[in-house]
């Protein structure tokens, strides 16, 4: 993971630096560091802990410089230390690095060089390539960059500085994301958007392999053999403001509290304009081709996975095509049995999730035709993918994510409501209920997040528990993964799911008197048989907090709390009944005095295996 960044230009670049680095902490914050060339030399400071550390460090002592780097870390090789912390440098310190990545070949590196008497400060796979430069120079920057990158195996965003060369930065990138932000008389660089929105939506969005020679009136391009690239400008179309808490205590909050809008900007376009069908005609596959589709594979990571869970029942049910899902750091080795009549189906948020990225590229190989399904335009998923269906949830900051979550399962319950029309497996009447149930959902939340005192109160009463389980069947088993995954992550109580009918063999054995059980029971067809779930855990005293549909007189009888939700159909329930996990999980996690938005060990955007 890690956050990097860059400027050049004729402002000061700390405070740019700084500022940038904060945008990007949701991808790591166990330390931060930035190197500047002050009075002829490049000085680096650095400090473990979060920014704020190194902002207080160098409160009285800012470097000044127009050239800069920075780096804020999530710790892969080597403990977080003021020693492993980036930015790092030969030992004379004329070549600077920052990375996000792995160098997967550190090793055997670091050896020839220690034989050749390098000397070496950090446990970190970066610091070799700081060293690498130092060993290959040759006058020529650019050159010995090429060099390096030749030798060096893995995943990485790198920026390059050159006490030499001053007034240039360079940077490249493989399997890691990195952007330009173009200014006037000043260029910046970084790991994403929101670190350089506040200056520039006119961007550069680097590929693999592509090298950038930036300099304060000029980007260039080229790659490792020196054939130039003439990039074209990515114009990022939101504003600072969506990157900011705007009034809310934490992206978290404001991200859920984003959900309505999140969800009517995913829909709109996508819907016909008589408002009765689902139109995907940004897809350009032909109907046929979509017939031809005898099996799906949905692979993604944590939330997203989740999220794919629920796209199992929405294609199998809807669109009647068989589906796997799949962890995609299990896809990727497990040899799935794939041919072209397969479609795999690659969600994403960031659509730079290292393991997800390589299971694209594993279905790819294999044969299968492949959707993206993503909120980060130009993404390397989005890049990779035949297809891509963006989710318009705007930037996600919080590590905990909410927002892109109810996004991804509305588009895939559109998606199968497309499919089974083609396919003739959706009659036309129940497409036409279920796209006037999508059309009241944001609207359904709206009322929901209005009237969230009781959640608060739950969230008090039950936040200093060591355990909490989460129960459901059906459509409420893949949402109560989701919810228990929220309240671990963020509150760290220990929050497990189970497929209700499943407790009675095992999991059964863990509840004891008091302990908190969270079950949905939103879902008709199963309803009766969560019930009888519900019972078996009030007999050994559980607390049971309900999530059921508005309307039900009944459930009150079973269980200690209930959470009501609107009613809607059952493959819309979702996007409400996961309303209330995620705000319990919030509230709580503020019960307990835990940091929501950078819960600890976690990162948002995972980049390396
Ligand atoms: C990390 C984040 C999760 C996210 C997962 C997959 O673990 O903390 O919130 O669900 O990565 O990320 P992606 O960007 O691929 O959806």
């Amino acid at each position: 993971m890690c956050g990097i960044v860059g400027y050049i230009g004729e402002k000061q670049a700390a405070p740019f630096l700084l500022d940038g680095m904060s945008k990007l902490e949701y991808r790591g914050y166990d330390s931060a560091g930035i190197a500047i060339f002050e009075r002829g030399k490049i000085r680096i400071e650095k400090c473990v802990g979060r920014l704020d550390a190194l902002k207080q460090k160098l409160a009285s002592n800012l470097p000044e410089g127009t050239v800069g780097i920075g780096h804020t870390r999530w710790a892969t090789h080597g403990r977080p230390s003021d020693r492993n912390a980036h930015p790092h440098a030969n030992s004379n310190g004329d070549f600077v690095v920052v990375h996000n990545g792995i160098i997967e070949n550190y090793l055997v590196l670091k050896e020839a060089l220690v034989e050749k008497g390098h000397q070496f400060l950090s446990e970190t796979d970066s610091e070799v390539v700081a060293h690498l430069l130092e060993e290959n120079y040759d006058g020529d920057f650019e050159e010995t960059v090429k060099k390096v990158l030749r030798m060096i195996e893995g995943s990485y965003s790198l920026v390059f500085l050159c006490a030499q060369e001053p007034n240039k930065i360079i940077c490249t990138k493989k399997d890691n994301p990195l952007v330009i932000g173009l200014g006037q008389g000043e260029n910046f660089i970084a790991s994403d958007i929101p670190a350089i929105i506040a200056k520039t939506r006119r961007t550069y969005i680097m590929n693999d392999g592509e090298i950038a020679t930036v300099t304060k009136d000029s980007v260039w391009v080229q790659d490792i053999n020196g054939t130039p690239i003439s990039k074209k400008v990515f114009e990022v179309n939101w504003n600072a403001e969506a990157a900011e808490k705007g009034g809310f205590e934490h992206f978290m909050l404001k991200e859920i509290y984003e959900q309505p809008k999140a969800l009517r900007d995913t829909m709109t376009g996508r819907v016909t304009k008589d408002g009765k069908r689902i139109d995907f005609s940004e897809l350009n596959w032909t109907a046929e081709e979509f017939a031809d589709i005898n099996k799906i594979f949905i692979v993604a990571c944590g939330t997203s996975y989740h999220a794919g869970m629920l796209g199992k029942y929405y294609f199998e049910q809807l669109a009647r095509v068989p589906v796997e899902v799949d962890i995609a750091s299990e896809f990727r080795y497990r040899s799935p049995i794939i041919d072209s009549n397969c479609l795999t189906i690659i969600v994403s948020q960031s659509g730079e999730t290292s393991d997800t990225l390589a299971a694209l590229k594993e279905a790819r190989r294999l044969g299968s035709r492949t959707l993206a399904i993503t909120n980060v335009v130009g993404s390397s998923i989005a890049r990779e993918a035949d297809q891509v269906v963006y989710t318009y949830a705007g930037p996600e900051i919080a590590v905990a994510s909410t927002k892109a979550y109810t996004t991804q399962l509305i588009v895939m319950l559109m998606l199968a409501i497309y499919v089974g029309e083609i396919k003739a497996t959706l009659p036309e009447e129940k497409a036409l209920s279920l796209v006037q149930g999508l059309k009241a959902v944001p609207e359904q939340i709206h009322t929901l997040l209005e009237n969230i005192e009781q959640l608060k109160v739950f969230a008090t009463q039950y936040g200093n528990s060591q355990d909490a389980f989460y129960l459901g069947r059906s459509l409420d088993y893949a949402v109560a993964l989701e919810g228990a995954l929220k309240m671990k992550e963020i509150s760290y109580i220990h929050a497990e799911a189970y497929a209700a009918g499943e407790l009675k063999h095992g999991t059964l054995a863990l509840i004891v008197e008091g302990v908190p059980v969270i079950a949905l029971a939103t879902q008709d067809d199963v309803y009766d048989k969560t019930i009888s779930n519900i019972q078996e855990v009030k007999a050994r005293d559980a607390v049971v907090i309900a999530i059921a549909l508005e309307g039900d007189d009944s459930i009150g009888k079973y269980v200690d709390h209930v959470i009501f939700v609107p009613r809607a159909d059952k493959y819309l329930t979702p996007l409400l009944a996961v309303l209330p996990l995620q705000l319990l999980a919030y509230y709580a996690a503020l019960t307990r005095g835990c940091d929501v938005d950078k819960p600890r060990n976690l990162a948002k955007s995972v980049t390396v295996e």
